[in-house]
Parts: C-alpha cells; sequence; structure tokens
C-alpha cells in the first residue's frame, strides 16, 4: 500500500464533534448564553464578526456540548448544491439505477435527516444559488434532493448554525434576504478584552512557560493595530497567539529568556502580513514604529 493510501486509512476522522478548549468568558459567555436561548426557542443562530474573533471555535464548542451528532461545511465558491445535498455516485447507478443505494449525501443532508447540528461556517461566501439549497429544510423542514427527485422529511432535532465575516470584509457576499430572515438570532461579536485574550494566549503556549509580561506585550501590540483607525484589516486572536508562540519557540532554540527583542523579532515576522493598512503607509514601518513605542526596541 503507498504511504498517502496508508495514511487516508489511518488519518480518518471518526468524529468532527470535539471538545473544544475555550475560554468562555465575557463576550464568548455572552454568546454561548444566546445560542442556548436560540437553540432552546427553535431559532437559527448566525454570528457575525472579524477575522479571527474566536466564532468558529465558538461553533465548535456550542455543538459540541449539544451532544449531538455534528457536520459542517466551510462555504466559499467551490461549494456547490450537490458539496451540500449529496450526489449520486456513477458506478453505483450503473448497477441500482437513480436509486436511494447510490446517494452519496453531503453534509447538510445527513444531518438534517440524522438530526444533527450543521455550521454553516463563512456562509456568506457561498453563492445565492448555493444557499437557495437550504431554504426549505430551515422552514419548511423538507429537503428535495433533486437527484433523487424526492422530498425528505428534516429531523426535529435538525439545527444549523452560522459563522460569518461582516459583510465589508474580502471575499464575502451580502447574505440573500430570503436565508438571512430565516436566522432569526444575529451575534455581533468583536475581539476580545485583553483580559480574556491574555487567558487565551496563554492556554495556547501552555509548554513554554512563558513570562506573562511577554504575552501582556504581545497583546498590547495587537490592541493598539486594532485601536488605530489608519487600520484597514487589524491583528486577529491568531496573530496575538502566534506572537507569543514564535517568541517562546526563539528563545527556547537560542536558550535565553524571551524579552521584549525577541517579541519585536517576531512581531516583525508576523504583524506586516497580518495587518492591512490604508493607502500609502508601509506595513514594516509601521510596526517597527509601533514595536519602538510599545516595546521600546528597534525592530
Ligand atoms: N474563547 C476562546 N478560547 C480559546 N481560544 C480561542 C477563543 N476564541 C478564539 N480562540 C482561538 O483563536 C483562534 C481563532 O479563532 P477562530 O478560528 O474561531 O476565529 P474566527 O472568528 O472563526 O476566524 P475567521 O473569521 O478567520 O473564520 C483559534 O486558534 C481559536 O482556537
Ligand atoms: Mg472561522
Amino acid at each position: 500500500m503507498s504511504d498517502i493510501l496508508q495514511l487516508l486509512k489511518e488519518k480518518k476522522s471518526q468524529e468532527l464533534r470535539q471538545d473544544i478548549d475555550l475560554i468562555l468568558e465575557g463576550q464568548y459567555k455572552i454568546a454561548y448564553e444566546a445560542m442556548l436561548d436560540a437553540y432552546n426557542a427553535g431559532l437559527f443562530v448566525g454570528l457575525i464578526g472579524p477575522v479571527g474573533s474566536g466564532k468558529t471555535a465558538l461553533c465548535r464548542k456550542f455543538a459540541y456540548d449539544l451532544g449531538l451528532p455534528f457536520n459542517w461545511v466551510t462555504f466559499s465558491d467551490l461549494v456547490r448544491p450537490s458539496t451540500l445535498i449529496g450526489s449520486l455516485d456513477p458506478t453505483l447507478v450503473f448497477n441500482t439505477g437513480f436509486t436511494e443505494e447510490a446517494f452519496s449525501p453531503g453534509p447538510f443532508t445527513v444531518s438534517a435527516l440524522q438530526g444533527g447540528v450543521f455550521l454553516a461556517n463563512e456562509l456568506n461566501r457561498g453563492d445565492e444559488y448555493v444557499l437557495n439549497t437550504l431554504l426549505d429544510a430551515l422552514e419548511e423542514k423538507k429537503l428535495y434532493i433533486p437527484s433523487l427527485r424526492t422530498w425528505y422529511d428534516v429531523d426535529d432535532k435538525f439545527y444549523m448554525i452560522s459563522a460569518m465575516n461582516p459583510s465589508e470584509t474580502r471575499g464575502t457576499r451580502k447574505l440573500p434576504s430570503a436565508i438571512k430572515d430565516r436566522i432569526k438570532v444575529w451575534i455581533h461579536m468583536t475581539y476580545p478584552s485583553k483580559s480574556t485574550e491574555l487567558k487565551i494566549v496563554k492556554s495556547k503556549v501552555e509548554e513554554y512557560n512563558l513570562p506573562a509580561s511577554i504575552i501582556e506585550k504581545s497583546i498590547e501590540l495587537v490592541a493598539q493595530i486594532r485601536s488605530d483607525p489608519q487600520i484597514e484589516q487589524p491583528a486577529s486572536i491568531r496573530s496575538s497567539i502566534g506572537l507569543a508562540r514564535l517568541t517562546a519557540e526563539t528563545a527556547r532554540r537560542l536558550q535565553v529568556n524571551p524579552d521584549t527583542t525577541l517579541l519585536a523579532k517576531s512581531a516583525m515576522l508576523i504583524l506586516p502580513d497580518a495587518i492591512k493598512l490604508k493607502a500609502g503607509r508601509v506595513p514594516e514601518n509601521y510596526i517597527k514604529d509601533l514595536c519602538k513605542r510599545i516595546l521600546g526596541v528597534s525592530a
């Protein structure tokens, strides 16, 4: 057996549903409780927030806690109705004809029939034609499978949660009103408070023993970027995690104590490409100035 075939067999994910190690405080706690209320009220929920603010992580945690089977799709132009609904397997059609036996269901169909949770991740990156395939299942609790030319009953337990960036974000579209109106509870997220982000980053560098002062400085760098009106796309939580981890790892390799000089080096490797400035400013110079101002270090 070839190596890659072996890996495909070994690494097959048995369970998409997974307990996510989440700091459930501040905006995350508020959002989680609103999601729970929406779920109990039988209303679909949508999370909107900037890149890397913790939407997908929260949805995955929520889905895990519901204890239902879990499936998800991350929408893009490549997601077609058949990606969601499923399609006929031509080789099986050859033997059985256009029957349910020859049908290979997509994740949305599996969730709808099984009564699971479906995460529509980056929902507003899908095109309208594709999003329309969800409508009947959400409202009328009926799912049409075109290749079988048959309607199916959606299980009562089926629930959809969705996460997306605001419609100004590059690559997104304005959500069509038909789907927007079927998602009744909208939760707007932003970046966490400094104290919550500190806990998040700490939880991601546990193996390193990184001093709290370096994590605080990492967070201060991204906080300054987020509050600057000259910034079009700020640095995400992934950037603060990245700053802390890269600084810790570099210090480990060099066998020195992690300090602000190493943090400034990490900042130059991570931040210029993580942010987008308004026209006319060079990201590298911006981050150099920031390191000088916040860390007192020439990067
Ligand atoms: N409350 C939290 N507790 C622990 N980790 C978190 C929390 N929120 C976010 N993270 C971590 O921050 C990173 C970014 O989170 P996530 O991928 O959920 O963001 P997102 O809002 O879905 O981003 P995007 O808009 O790019 O899809 C992940 O590594 C995630 O594990
Ligand atoms: Mg996400």
